[in-house]
């Protein structure tokens, strides 16, 4: 049997990772937060001293990683060698990071396998930069998620701020800024609106109301 799967994409700070959260529980499908598995590599690539845009060291990191991906109850935790990293991959450093090495082909391959496999056996809700175009692009609903820069960098510092992490706006904006250039342009699976997927911007909207809008698109209404 085809398990169902819904594509989750846009920019950082769009609201993605709420929404695909959200959508998972009501749907009881399999929650993929591919950001976090980007963000682990460039853990790995910050503690083992490599330039996150070496693509050639990338590579041979990429060949020996030990990443674990667990889903408990609906919630995803990514391992690193073993130690459970989900605090520790939400930094503006490893944010920076993780755009960077995900420029890199041998990266992204790795990582969509296992993303690809999640997909094979279970109802998904995967959000992400490539999920529509690349790497589901038989999804059976694709949304990309959109809003303007100051109304992302707010929602991103108060999430951080949430999280007890130390940062500023000026620091979050300058990231999402370099982010944003940096996922769109690059060659492979750039951060890009599927053709089929369903553009939706959210500076102007509260939490339910985008939340709605996509349950109206999934019940066909
Ligand atoms: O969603 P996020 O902010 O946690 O993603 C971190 C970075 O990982 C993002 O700037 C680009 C990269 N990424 C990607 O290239 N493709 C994905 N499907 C998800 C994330």
């Amino acid at each position: 049997m085809k398990h169902k799967s819904i594509a989750i994409d846009g920019p950082a700070g769009s609201g993605k990772s709420l929404m695909a959260k959200m959508l998972s529980e009501q749907k009881g499908y399999t929650y993929l937060d591919t950001g976090a598995m980007y963000r682990t590599v460039a853990l790995k690539a910050i503690r083992s001293n490599i330039d996150t845009l070496d693509g050639k060291k990338l590579e041979e990191l990429i060949k020996n990683i030990d990443i674990k991906l667990e889903i408990k109850n609906n919630r995803q935790h990514m391992y690193l060698d073993n130690e459970c990293v989900d605090s520790l991959i939400r930094t503006n450093e490893v944010s920076k990071g993780a755009s960077d090495v995900s420029k890199f082909p041998p990266v992204r391959l790795f990582l969509v396998d296992m993303q690809r496999h999640v997909a094979k056996n279970h109802n998904v809700v995967m959000e992400g930069r490539d999920i529509g175009t690349y790497v589901l692009p038989d999804a059976d609903f694709k949304f990309f998620l959109t809003a303007n820069n100051e109304k992302r960098a707010q929602r991103r510092l108060l999430q951080m701020q949430k999280d007890g992490k130390d940062t500023t706006y000026e620091e979050v904006l300058a990231d999402i800024v370099y982010r944003d250039k940096q996922d769109s342009g690059r060659d492979f699976a750039p951060l890009k609106k599927a053709d089929d997927a369903i553009e939706i911007d959210t500076s102007e909207m509260g939490i339910d109301e985008v939340f709605n809008t996509l349950l109206r698109y999934l019940n066909g209404k």
